[in-house]
């Protein structure tokens, strides 16, 4: 079994990102467990409040979700043409302390995938994380590409996938990287 998870930078209810990460959940393939996670409850990163108390209940929970799977998704949005503030800050406390940064991220399978009202489906914003995962040492997969733009026409108010052209493309991406995952477990 090849453990998933996908991690979803956006907080809205109806987000276009949950939504792409709720239907790459329901199309992973036989042999894959697909968890899926949300930023929730994570706090502003405050390097006092690290001090005092540790890392926050809610990133420490993501940390483990992480060291528990084989690879992890991250359903990017992109703001200003960027990484949103509230995914970056997360991936900064997951980031802490330091010394757990290897087990992590370390040498772990990380993809990138994004839906955006944009024309350009979140690649800038996919862009900007490559410095992000190298500096963190995760193992990025660049075998294939989701950008889904346009969003607003692919999703419905609830924020579900309404498109079967995504929704083949978005199986694609999940059953090759999958497939990459099951390799790097083998060897
Ligand atoms: C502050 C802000 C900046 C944005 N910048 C971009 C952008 O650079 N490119 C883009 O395609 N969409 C941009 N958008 C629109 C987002 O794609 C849209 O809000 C989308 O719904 C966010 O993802 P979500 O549905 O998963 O929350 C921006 C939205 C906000 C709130």
């Amino acid at each position: 079994m090849t453990k998933l998870l996908g991690i979803s930078g956006s907080l809205r209810k109806a987000s276009f990102n949950t939504g792409l990460l709720n239907a790459a959940k329901a199309v992973a393939p036989d042999g894959v467990e697909f968890e899926t996670a949300t930023l929730h409850g994570i706090p502003l990163y405050d390097g006092d409040v690290e001090a005092e108390s540790g890392v926050p209940a809610a990133a420490t929970a993501l940390k483990q979700k992480i060291i528990a799977a084989d690879g992890v998704i991250l359903f990017t949005p992109e703001y200003n043409n960027s990484i949103p503030g509230v995914f970056k800050n997360a991936i900064d406390w997951l980031s802490r302390p330091p010394a757990d940064i290897r087990k992590v991220f370390g040498g772990r399978p990380f993809a990138l995938a994004g839906a955006s009202s944009g024309n350009f489906g979140t690649i800038l914003s996919q862009n900007a994380w490559l410095s992000v995962m190298r500096t963190l040492g995760a193992q990025l997969w660049s075998g294939k590409r989701l950008m889904v733009p346009k969003a607003a026409t692919l999703f419905d108010d609830a924020g579900q996938l309404t498109d079967d052209d995504t929704r083949e493309r978005l199986r694609g991406f999940v059953e090759a990287f999958a497939a990459h995952v099951a390799t790097t477990k083998a060897s």
